[in-house]
């Protein structure tokens, strides 16, 4: 594999390759990487001739009272795992590199629908962050194909409208969330949980099943299914940011006559905020 800082380097080698007929597929995360990141190289692996990761802690997408000095940065470890998946670049750029005047660049992408509600109620900047490094990204290394986690469905959502609004020439792939043992979705934040809240934290999947079974048995009243939902999460030690039951597609709160339903969730439970979903059809 080979890791490259520089943009105009990495860029012209990808150039020289789609120039020769082949398809690249990028993956980008923020490093610290686990089996949830890994399966979605596995997953474009099928989709394309060369694969590409990218490992940047982004500071645009980070909060104030956020965590970005404490963001886990195992550079190494990542390079060794990728590596062994046969993985072909990784772009490793730093802070100076994309961002030389600073996170108060001059341009900025923003999506408009799709990010106000679920995370956008408590990290109202995140995603103009999240949206303008991918971009960066996606001129940088220009990939044909681009594999998101859907742990983040918003997040997928999102990238996915900004692709199709701005004619971006590139496949977005969505992969199914990866959990541990005990049904926790894997999560860098998760080393922040002790055993024991590891454990609790394995509760925040199993109400999120009950309320899709109810909503699969034809209970339709969501307000009632969410409220319920909350309250237990609230029993188990979780401070609640939100959990929604909305429209798959555009996250509004969804209502009868819906077929295709999110339920999401965000809660803190100790130190880290945990994030989950759950996909609903009736
Ligand atoms: P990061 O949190 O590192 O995640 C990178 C990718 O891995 C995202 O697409 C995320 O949804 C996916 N992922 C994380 N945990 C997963 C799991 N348990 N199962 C399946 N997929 C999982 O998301 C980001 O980085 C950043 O916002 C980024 C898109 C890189 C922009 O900075």
């Amino acid at each position: 594999m080979k890791v490259i800082q520089q943009p105009l380097l990495i860029q012209k080698e990808l150039i020289a390759l789609k120039n020769t007929g082949k398809r690249i597929g990028l993956i980008p995360t923020m490093g610290n990487l686990h089996k949830g990141h890994l399966s979605l190289f596995q997953l474009a692996q099928s989709n394309c001739d060369v694969l590409v990761g990218s490992i940047f802690v982004n500071p645009m997408q980070f909060g104030a009272n956020e965590d970005l000095d404490k963001y886990p940065r195992t550079l190494e470890n990542d390079i060794k795992k990728l590596t062994e998946l046969g993985v072909d670049y990784l772009f490793t750029p730093t802070e100076e590199i994309i961002y030389p005047i600073g996170t108060k660049t001059n341009t900025s992408v923003e999506v408009n629908r799709l990010t106000s509600r679920l995370c956008g109620y408590s990290r109202p900047e995140h995603f103009r962050g999240v949206a303008t490094v991918v971009n960066i990204l996606f001129n940088i290394l220009q990939p044909d194909v681009v594999v998101f986690g859907k742990k983040d469905y918003q997040q997928y959502l999102i990238l996915s409208a900004m692709v199709k609004d701005l004619f971006l020439p590139i496949e977005i792939i969505g992969g199914d969330i990866v959990r541990e043992e005990n049904g926790l979705a894997m999560s860098s934040r998760n080393k922040f949980l002790t055993e024991q809240q590891k454990e609790e934290a394995s509760s925040l999947r199993k109400i999120l099943l009950n309320s899709a079974k109810e909503i699969e048995d034809g209970i339709l009243n969501f307000e009632r299914i969410k409220q319920r939902a909350i309250e237990q999460l609230k029993r188990r030690k979780f401070k609640v940011d939100y959990l929604e039951i909305c429209n798959k597609t555009t996250l509004e709160d969804a209502n009868k006559e819906d077929k295709e339903l999110l339920i999401a969730c965000a809660a803190w439970l100790g130190k880290p905020r945990l994030l989950d979903n759950i996909e609903v059809s009736i």
